[in-house]
């Protein structure tokens, strides 16, 4: 239920957020003068560059969009939603604001595409904002689309597409959809005369007065049968110039075949006059309202051709028409007739170069997930991964223990060349790597861990909370770690953990499915006195025979006598199997034969490549748990390879 909610809000969010990124990055002058427009409405607009604004309006649309697809493919889930969640708590604060005094008629939220009054915009993002707070409140519940380590693909691919593909496009040339009244195809004529008969028209400010003698001409312009060209220029002041010769060019053309052509403009006669100078302009100079003529088309200069009354063709100054095409009337060529449905076929650019890909990256990502997970799933005679086979089975296994050692740069080395030396030469025994703290995230991020499992060497005793300098076993957990070791004779003896500090450890360990390798061990006195079955079966007593044997059977025990550890002093391969003989009855009476046998006992204690396989040959010995010679990827890969003697 809640689910479903989360989800519902999610895809109502995504599909207005991409929806309202992409109309503004389709006119991203028309999201600027947006803009500009709600500045002027707080007093900031003189402090406001062109330049400034434009970004604004590029880097507005792009965030939008990218926050859209993030939601739509639950990419960082947590820090998306509250991004979203801010960013609708800001908007639904300034439609509340528009909505109370009304400076601007139109929010501007979906470009011209969908024009909204202020109070349907406040209703609308007040729905959003509901959305943002369910999904903010349970981020993971929603479902990834798309692996984590695959993300990044999509997410660039969306801002490639978006700032170049669409909105640096459509700066370029002209917005590639229009949606506004002075569209291709759109009959001036017939909206013109509704408005002049009264009704109510998007053309209220469309008129064309000749400069030199003030005459309004916009009724002989759009009644004209034949071809019309208006070079449209709300501020010659700020008009680009770099291509006047090509204009120039098209009023000679207009010239030769006899097409009215005028220049409309908002500008001063001064002004008017100055462009004449510069650009050696003949043609004929109209007035017509700066924002009517902003609205027209969307760059400073731009080319408009009318026929009939119904625009056929816009052309912005970096796209006129060029002087090949140019050669017959336009009656005989292409460029006097409309283009086809471009609409379609930009739906179809669209879809095949920004849907079809990510549709073809998601499904290879989830046959990729399912794959692997196929992989994972425990199988019958693949006993060996302890990854595969997360409890119940007897494992071969030899796991290395870094204990304090190495700078974060050597153990990512030591790591990385495991991890290839074992891709290369797999090993037949499940490997495990146990690391200091800080090592965890950043080899989790390439270690295979369907080759080599990643654990900690501690953790806390306590779930959460004040206790400077501890790392909990959830935290261990969140970095992609799956093991940890607990009741290390080191931590023991030098850090005071007794049995029941080791019982909460298991426990915290186990509620964040971490695997738990707990060791056990006398000491060289205990063992001198004969002690060494008492100790290991208290200390077993002590933390883990508390367990369920559901619980249990996810405990692999490591025998460490401490007198052997580091100290080059082994146990025999003797002395070894006959107290991991021992230890295994001692399950067996606790949990029965069936448990036991399935229980891995791994040795420890200066276990090196040269007396591994003796000790792992033994029938009660399942592997080893290794100090000093996992430090070198040679030598922890000799006692691995003990397994294939
Ligand atoms: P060692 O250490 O192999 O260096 O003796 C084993 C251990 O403490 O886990």
């Amino acid at each position: 239920m809640r689910k479903t909610a989360v989800n519902i809000c999610r895809i109502i969010l995504a599909m207005t957020f991409i929806l309202s990124g992409f109309v503004k990055a389709v006119d991203p002058l028309g999201t600027q003068y947006k803009i500009h427009d709600y500045l002027a409405a707080m007093g900031l607009a003189q402090y406001s560059p062109d330049i400034l604004t434009l970004a604004a309006s590029v880097l507005l649309s792009t965030v939008e969009f990218i926050l859209g697809i993030c939601l739509l493919f639950a990419i960082r889930r947590r820090l998306v939603s509250r991004i979203v969640l801010w960013v609708m708590i800001a908007m639904t604060l300034i439609t509340l604001w528009l909505a109370w005094t009304d400076p601007i008629h139109d929010c501007g939220c979906f470009g011209d595409a969908l024009v909204l009054t202020n109070w349907q915009t406040l209703w609308k993002n007040v729905v959003l904002l509901i959305a943002a707070i369910i999904v903010w409140k349970w981020p993971t519940l929603q479902p990834r689309l798309i692996s984590a380590s695959n993300q990044w693909i999509v997410v660039n691919y969306s801002v490639v597409f978006i700032l170049f593909f669409i909105a640096g496009r459509s700066l370029y040339t002209l917005p590639q959809f229009d949606f506004r009244p002075y569209h291709i195809g759109a009959n001036l004529r017939e909206g013109w005369q509704r408005m002049m008969d009264g009704e109510e028209s998007p053309y209220n400010d469309f008129f064309i007065e000749r400069a030199e003698d003030g005459e309004d001409i916009t009724e002989q312009v759009l009644n004209d049968e034949g071809y019309t060209f208006l070079l449209v220029a709300p501020h010659l002041e700020q008009a680009d110039d770099s291509r006047l010769d090509q204009v120039n060019l098209m009023y000679e053309y207009c010239q030769d075949n006899g097409y009215p052509f005028y220049c409309l403009t908002a500008s001063t006669e001064k002004a008017i006059n100055r462009w004449c100078e510069m650009t050696g302009a003949e043609y004929p100079f109209c007035q017509t309202d700066d924002i009517t003529l902003k609205t027209v088309i969307r760059s400073n200069p731009g080319l408009l051709l009318l026929k009939d009354g119904t625009v056929i063709r816009k052309w912005s100054h970096n796209a006129l028409p060029s002087e090949e095409e140019l050669t017959k009337p336009l009656e005989e060529s292409a460029l006097g007739r409309q283009p086809g449905n471009s609409t379609t076929s930009k739906i179809l650019w669209i879809l095949t170069w920004f849907v079809l890909p990510l549709l073809v990256l998601t499904l290879a990502d989830r046959l990729w997930a399912w794959t692997k997970w196929l992989r994972r799933k425990p199988q019958k005679g693949n006993s060996n991964n302890p990854i595969n086979n997360i409890s119940n089975m007897r494992k071969k296994i030899v796991a290395g223990n870094w204990k304090m050692n190495m700078n974060l740069q050597d153990g990512i080395a030591l790591a990385k060349e495991l991890n290839e030396t074992l891709k290369a030469d797999k090993p037949n025994c499940g490997v495990v790597i146990c690391t200091p703290f800080i090592h965890l995230a950043s080899i989790a991020q390439f270690l295979d861990q369907d080759i080599i499992g990643l654990g900690a060497e501690n953790c806390a005793d306590k779930e959460k909370g004040a206790f400077t300098g501890e790392v909990s076993a959830e935290m261990v957990k969140s970095t992609g770690a799956q093991y940890v070791i607990l009741g290390h004779s080191e931590r023991r003896e030098y850090y005071k953990e007794t049995p029941e500090i080791l019982k909460e450890k298991v426990l915290l360990a186990q509620k964040n499915d971490l695997k738990v390798i707990f060791c056990i061990g006398e000491s060289l006195e205990e063992r001198e006195a004969g002690k060494q079955n008492e100790v290991v079966k208290a200390e077993l007593e002590g933390s883990v025979f508390n367990l369920s044997e559901e619980d249990f059977r996810k405990i692999v025990i490591a025998y460490e006598p401490i007198w052997a550890i580091g100290t080059g002093k082994t146990a025999t391969a003797e002395q070894a199997e006959e107290i991991h003989a021992y230890i295994r009855s001692i399950i067996a009476e606790k949990y029965g034969q069936a448990v036991a046998d399935d229980t891995t006992i791994l040795y420890g204690g200066s276990c090196k490549a040269s007396n591994a396989p003796e000790l792992f040959a033994k029938p009660d010995i399942d592997g080893g748990l290794i100090g000093g010679a996992s430090l070198k990827a040679a030598d922890f890969k000799g006692i691995i390879d003990a397994w294939k003697k």
